[in-house]
């Protein structure tokens, strides 16, 4: 099993790192997994220009060369990705936040189905809610969401009482992210689902989806995901719940998109 922990703090030893390093060691206790570290400020990945052609086009298109396509195909091979921000200006740092624009395009064409993700923020003070809110997003790039912990560790002493609560967000996470990975194709979560159900109408009712977005009409017919028969992104049942809301989405979308698009 592989486990990738993005980090996205500029210091390679700071609190961010201690909490993933007792998530590694705690997983390490469950079972061998071979546990990665990808400090952003390392990869140096450039701001997105902003052209927008890797959402419009396809991401082939995308202007810059960096180590964001190896980055990808590492992802791509994990069980488990665990994403860390320090929390900065109450939000993501700058290296989350750029990593998060430059992977942008998956909410469009999503991919990560096989990967169980975990959200870690850290902050000495406030902000946990805004930098996890900007994290929570990467669920739509395909992830199974197995959980967000919020950690507040001054950066002077720590209460007996933080650390204790603390150890237990940590504890709880590790196992549940183990627990996930352990089991082979994730079960459809409701947020893929209606993902997927928005998605999907959309692309069917918007006359003119193919001027807008013929990136996204490309990939979704590649993977099969416009076929009528098809209910989601990969081979799984839903549960009846699922069905139910994908059901009304199907219906209020169907409604409403032609008249968002002008059709
Ligand atoms: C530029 C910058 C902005 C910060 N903004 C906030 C903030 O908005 N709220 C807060 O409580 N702490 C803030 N902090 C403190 C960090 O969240 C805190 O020190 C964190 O533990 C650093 O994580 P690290 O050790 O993993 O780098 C900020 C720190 C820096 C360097």
């Amino acid at each position: 099993m592989k486990v990738l922990a993005i980090m996205g703090s500029p210091r390679k030893n700071g609190k961010g790192f201690q909490i993933v390093k007792k998530i590694e060691d705690q997983l390490k206790s469950y079972s061998e997994i071979d546990f990665e570290y990808v400090f952003l400020k390392d990869l140096n990945l450039e701001l997105c220009r902003g052209c927008f052609q890797c959402i419009v086009q396809g991401e082939e298109k995308c202007p810059i060369n960096d180590g964001q396509k190896q980055l990808e195909a590492k992802m791509l091979e994990a069980n488990g990705i665990i994403f860390c921000s320090p929390v900065y200006g109450l939000n993501v740092s700058g290296l989350m936040k750029i990593f998060i624009d430059r992977f942008s395009y998956n909410g469009h064409h999503p991919r990560f189905f096989k990967q169980n993700a975990l959200f870690v923020a850290n902050t000495c003070g406030m902000g946990l809610k805004g930098a996890l809110n900007a994290m929570k997003f990467i669920a739509v790039w395909g992830f199974h969401v197995v959980g967000e912990i919020g950690i507040k560790w001054p950066h002077y002493k720590q209460s007996e009482k933080e650390q204790n609560k603390n150890e237990k967000l940590i504890t709880r996470a590790s196992e549940k992210l183990y627990q996930n990975m352990i089991i082979e194709t994730p079960k459809p979560q409701t947020n893929q689902v209606k993902h997927y159900c928005i998605m999907k109408t959309m692309m069917r009712s918007f006359k003119n989806y193919d001027k807008m977005f013929p990136g996204d009409l490309r990939y979704w017919e590649e993977k099969g995901w416009l076929k009528k028969e098809t209910s989601f992104f990969y081979e799984a049942k839903l549960t009846l719940y699922q069905k139910v809301l994908a059901f009304f989405l199907r219906s209020f979308f169907r409604a409403v998109m032609p008249m968002m698009a002008g059709n």
